[in-house]
């Protein structure tokens, strides 16, 4: 089950030159569960899940486990996912709301056979109705907290944006389990992971895809755009600097260190760190995460988030992540994620304890709360992840405009 999105993307790179593909934000199921007040009957029910939100490799139950690699595993839920743009698939198109996930490396949507709850709520692919599906009989399975979801696998035509890619391997789920898939605001799950196979195709010139992950919370604001093709100098300032992967199955690369300012530093003798625009926060080994809250000054809830007091974000440390002889700062205003509950804020630490395995040094994960400041780019051509300082202006100046 070897079903991989960018090795038919790469190859029409030259021909359509730069891709934008907007990212719209929108409301996380979390952020759904807690406006609704769900949110602790949510993570009581599923403590089991939530506290060990692995996700397993592909194995459909009833069928002997298939051993397919790292790259087929989500490294971590999408409860916190908010960043989704639009695919069709299909002739005529189909279209489905998907999240550009760095952090897995298949693509799937709902199938029109699906029965569960969360098919339901959602856009489902129908087979019957496009002249261009190539059914492919094999099932998939991937392992989603305590559920399995099911389904089978076809072929299609992709179309992102402007561009075409014709015969794509692609899931239909057809049992959706558990009750994130209910609440989510996407269809599917486009995963850009990495795999090796890739490398040995030639024919492309310029294998590089970017995020930028807006910050702004108006609703008539661009939530972001996934990039194929290259970079967009409109969307950050300074250099770009470069890591290069150090295992070609995420986007991992090594982590120097990360330090709260002027007191502790955690994995002095380096780390790995996935960069995953699927995931929220920045996710790292518990016992260092906690140490880091106690520095940030963030309680503990019931439920395992932790809060911070708003009225002291001025005046929390910084958090230094040094990447390949580079310093990447994360000021508390980007760190701390700030929700509406009626009408007070609440905020919390952006930065979460979860133990992933490794064969390696202990595995952090870089998401949103990092891959919002800093512009990321994806280069496959030379396995390698560029990082740039994130331009917000532009965005912020159209927030004063529309206050005006
Ligand atoms: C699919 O989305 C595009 C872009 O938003 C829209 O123009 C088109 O009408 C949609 N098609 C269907 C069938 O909903």
């Amino acid at each position: 089950m070897r079903w991989t999105v960018l090795t038919l993307i790469c190859c029409s790179w030259t021909a359509h030159g730069l891709i934008r593909i907007p990212l719209r934000q929108m409301l996380s199921v979390r952020t759904q569960l807690r406006a609704s007040n769900r949110l602790e009957d949510f993570m009581r029910d599923h403590q089991p899940d939530v506290f060990n939100r692995r996700y397993a490799q592909c194995y459909p139950p009833g069928i002997p486990s298939l051993r397919l690699g790292k790259s087929s595993e989500r490294l971590y839920n999408f409860m916190d996912a908010q960043y989704y743009g639009l695919i069709s698939l299909g002739t005529p198109k189909q279209n489905f709301t998907v999240v550009f996930d760095t952090g897995s490396s298949d693509l799937w949507v709902p199938s029109s056979y699906c029965v569960s709850e969360a098919c339901g709520m959602h856009r489902k692919f129908k087979a019957f109705e496009s002249s261009t599906f190539t059914h492919d009989g094999r099932m998939f399975g991937i392992h989603y907290g305590k559920g399995h979801m099911l389904g089978i696998m076809g072929r299609e035509v992709l179309k992102i944006g402007p561009l075409t890619v014709k015969n794509q391997e692609f899931g239909e789920s057809v049992y959706e389990p558990g009750f994130v898939f209910v609440m989510a605001k996407f269809d599917g799950v486009l995963g850009l992971g990495y795999f090796k196979h890739i490398m040995n195709q030639k024919s492309v010139d310029q294998p590089i895809f970017s995020f930028y992950l807006s910050k702004s919370k108006m609703p008539m604001d661009p939530g972001g755009e996934l990039l194929l093709g290259g970079m967009d100098e409109a969307l950050y300032s300074g250099p770009i600097n470069w890591n290069p992967v150090t295992l070609k199955s995420y986007w991992q690369i090594k982590m120097s260190s990360i330090q709260v300012q002027g007191a502790l530093t955690f994995c002095p003798r380096g780390c790995q760190a996935i960069i995953d625009t699927g995931t929220s926060l920045i996710i790292g080994p518990t016992r260092d995460i906690l140490a880091l809250q106690q520095l940030i000054g963030a309680t503990p809830t019931s439920i395992g988030e932790y809060l911070i007091d708003c009225a002291r974000i001025s005046s929390l440390p910084q958090v230094t992540i040094m990447l390949n002889g580079v310093e990447y700062v994360l000021t508390a205003e980007s760190y701390v994620k700030r929700e509406l509950m009626g009408d007070h804020e609440i905020c919390f630490s952006g930065f979460q304890g979860e133990d992933l395995p490794s064969s390696t040094d202990p595995l952090w994960i870089l998401g949103d709360v990092f891959l919002s400041d800093y512009y990321s780019i994806y280069d496959r051509g030379q396995d390698r992840v560029g990082f740039a300082k994130a331009r917000h202006t532009r965005y912020a100046t159209l927030d004063a405009e529309m206050d005006r």
